[in-house]
């Protein structure tokens, strides 16, 4: 890792002064306590009780990192880091068990209150995630994402959220990573609920929660903003896509391939256009047409539609990790519908990229810069947060490589900001703890803090990174090591 050390000049500015440092994590990551209290079971516990050998170790978030029983201790710990902010998701079948609002779990509320209360009182500023992929298992039975209805359920769900907390939550995000829970909850199937019904179940999913997201927007404008003061957005990741070669046919790939994983998600919200980008609607209703449908697989919104999801964002939410290599690939012969097929792209890895312990995840930095370069040059100078960044890597405390990707990724956000005028807010780290890290159970850890797993206790440690991150954030600025 030494010449990965010495290739990056390390950015010395200053981040600017109103921007915020925060972390982040998950209810299903970090709460456990899945069945205490009234909470109701969610795709998450049915999909690792019912199918233990798709995550790595077999395990599962019935306690995770106990964060429902250690609330004062947790947020003592982000006290001690002196973050301005912590984004949590609230879990939804934790307030509604059953997903509908018919039943709401008194629990549920007063938990999530202490929470908010204790963080404000430590200076603390929630940022709440409404759907960070815990579906209530109920919803599931009716198709969950994949049912249009969806949109009333997920207004009920919210309307609940802003009457009990909107008062003191000025940071609302609606979907953490749409994709995670379209493309491989409903498409690929590696996700709860687990469904492979690629290139279709996926778009329907994607439509679904778009309309959601905006129903849920306006609800926040039309009624609740003027009293409540806060800002609403959504949260997407985008693994930045660099063409393989130079070749004219990788270059546009490369470009397609980011619309099809990221502007999918966010062209119908931030693009002045609306609606799905031009290259996907082309693409995805050609291979369809060659497979035999009479209409394209990616549902169509109506004028209307489009008008109202577009601009229905305070600022953008990214989640950023990697980067893959990407190349054009003649059309694949027909046969089951996907997404790849639809895209017509092929992924890869540069060799020389570092690894980290998650098989999907290398070390880049300056894709970061291009993504946050991209953002900006597609949908305009929008205020953008970045809800989550960080490293994975096998347990460890002495984490130096995590300290250098911290240190070459804010170095790469920070050239971003001076170099190209982006307009980066703020930054979360993910993660505040080990915790479930999904089919990775928990062997792949991305906290700050380690979390011992085996003791009862959950009991909590420092790791280096969380000294380097504190003194970020003391700065202001990347100290050099
Ligand atoms: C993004 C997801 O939002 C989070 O839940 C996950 O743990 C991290 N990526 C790392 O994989």
């Amino acid at each position: 890792m030494d010449t990965w050390r010495q290739v990056f000049a390390i950015n010395e500015n200053k981040f600017p002064d109103d921007f915020l440092f925060g972390t982040a994590t998950a209810s299903y990551q970090v709460e456990g306590a899945w069945n205490t209290n009234g909470k109701g079971e969610n795709i998450w516990d049915r999909y690792t009780h019912q199918y233990p050998d798709k995550i790595l170790d077999k395990s599962n978030g019935d306690v995770a990192c106990d964060s429902y029983n250690k609330l004062e201790e947790d947020v003592r710990l982000l006290k001690n880091m002196n973050v301005d902010f912590y984004r949590f998701s609230v879990s939804w079948s934790r307030i509604l068990p059953k997903g509908f609002a018919y039943q709401v779990n008194a629990d549920g509320i007063r938990y999530y209150n202490n929470l908010i209360d204790l963080l404000i009182s430590n200076g603390i500023t929630p940022m709440v995630t409404m759907f960070h992929w815990d579906t209530p298992q109920n919803l599931e039975y009716f198709g969950g994402f994949t049912n249009s209805l969806i949109v009333n359920w997920f207004e009920e769900y919210a309307r609940i959220l802003f009457d009990n907390f909107g008062d003191r939550v000025k940071f609302w995000i609606t979907f953490n990573e749409p994709k995670q829970t379209c493309a491989e909850g409903y498409g690929i199937g590696t996700k709860a609920p687990g469904y492979k019904l690629f290139g279709i179940a996926d778009y329907m999913c994607i439509h679904n929660v778009l309309k959601s997201h905006a129903r849920v927007y306006h609800l926040y404008n039309n009624t609740y903003k003027e009293t409540q003061q806060g800002k609403i957005g959504i949260t997407n990741d985008a693994v930045w896509s660099e063409p393989k070669t130079q070749s004219v046919e990788d270059v546009e790939a490369a470009e397609r391939g980011l619309l099809f994983t990221f502007g999918l998600y966010t062209d119908p919200i931030y693009h002045y256009n609306g609606d799905y980008p031009q290259v996907v609607k082309e693409f995805v209703s050609a291979r369809s047409k060659l497979e035999g449908f009479s209409y394209s697989r990616l549902p169509k919104f109506t004028p209307e539609e489009i008008t109202y999801i577009k601009g229905t964002y305070d600022f953008f939410g990214l989640n950023h990790y990697t980067t893959t290599l990407v190349n054009n690939v003649d059309p694949f012969p027909i046969g089951d519908p996907s997404q790849i097929k639809d895209a017509r792209i092929r992924t890869s890895f540069s060799p020389s990229w570092p690894k980290t312990a998650s098989s999907w995840f290398k070390v880049v930095p300056w894709g970061f810069t291009k993504v946050l370069k991209w953002i900006k040059n597609r949908y305009g100078d929008i205020d953008i947060y970045v809800t989550e960044n960080g490293y994975s890597d096998h347990e460890c405390l002495n984490d130096q490589e995590r300290i250098n990707y911290y240190k070459q990724y804010l170095s790469a956000l920070l050239d971003a900001i001076y170099d190209h005028k982006v307009n980066v807010k703020g930054y979360a780290a993910w993660s505040f703890l080990d915790n479930f890290e999904w089919n990775d159970g928990y062997v792949n850890r991305f906290g700050l803090y380690h979390v011992n797993f085996s003791d009862p206790q959950r009991t909590r440690t420092p790791k280096a990174s969380l000294y380097y991150f504190k003194n970020i954030i003391k700065n202001r600025k990347l100290i050099k090591l």
